[in-house]
């Protein structure tokens, strides 16, 4: 049973199963998002993109900071992305808020669109070298991309990779070197325990 609810992990299902895991990561992943917080630069930034956005809880805070920017959610699960537009139907409403359905291995954006990509708890599902790629192509000259996850040692979170169909867990040097395929530039690192930020340049 917790096997089924938990891999409403990797795509939020319409059942009460995937409505009940999007509550929960939503509040879960506030460690996460305040310690991404601190090292994402939203300065400036006039479209940001969240991929994997889950219920949508980063983006409503990333819109109390960046007060001047639209933020793009983007998830292939249609679960999260009706969470995502309820939580933030405000500034829905208001132009500063979208959440779009697909894959981010082939995303519905222009080239050089995004000043700031951001991917929370969410590169353990992906085709990453795909994706990675993908994510180079949309972000514009100049901008940033952002990987942050709880999980950074395949060994400490084997109980997760063994639960959940299709999950990978990352160190920051595997996810550096993937950024590196993709042509991003100027990689940094930041950690807090067992938490990573890893970031990326698009020159
Ligand atoms: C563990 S949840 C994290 C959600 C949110 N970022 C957070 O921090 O709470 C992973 C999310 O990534 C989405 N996801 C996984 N693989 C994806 C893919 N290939 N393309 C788009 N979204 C994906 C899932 O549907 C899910 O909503």
């Amino acid at each position: 049973m917790l096997r089924k609810l938990f891999q409403n992990t990797r795509k939020p299902g319409n059942s009460i199963g995937g409505k009940i895991m999007l509550a929960m990561m939503n509040r879960g992943h506030k460690p996460l998002y305040d310690f991404g917080l601190k090292h994402i630069n939203l300065n400036e930034a006039k479209e940001i993109l969240d991929i994997g956005c889950g219920g949508g809880k980063i983006i409503k805070r990333m819109l109390r900071i960046a007060t001047e920017a639209k933020i793009v959610g983007l998830d292939y699960s249609c679960a999260s992305i009706k969470k995502t537009l309820t939580l933030n139907s405000k500034a829905l409403k208001a132009g500063r808020c979208e959440a779009t359905e697909g894959d981010v291995k082939e995303m519905p954006f222009k080239t050089n669109r995004f000043d700031v990509v951001t991917a929370f708890e969410t590169v353990f599902f992906w085709d990453v070298e795909k994706a990675f790629a993908e994510v180079f192509r949309i972000t514009k000259p100049g901008g940033r991309f952002y990987v942050l996850c709880e999980l950074s040692d395949p060994q400490k979170g084997e109980k997760w990779t063994k639960m959940i169909d299709g999950m990978n867990i990352y160190t920051k040097e595997q996810i550096k070197i993937f950024m590196e395929k993709a042509d991003f530039s100027d990689i940094k690192f930041f950690t807090k325990k067992d938490m990573i930020c890893v970031t990326g340049l698009k020159k």
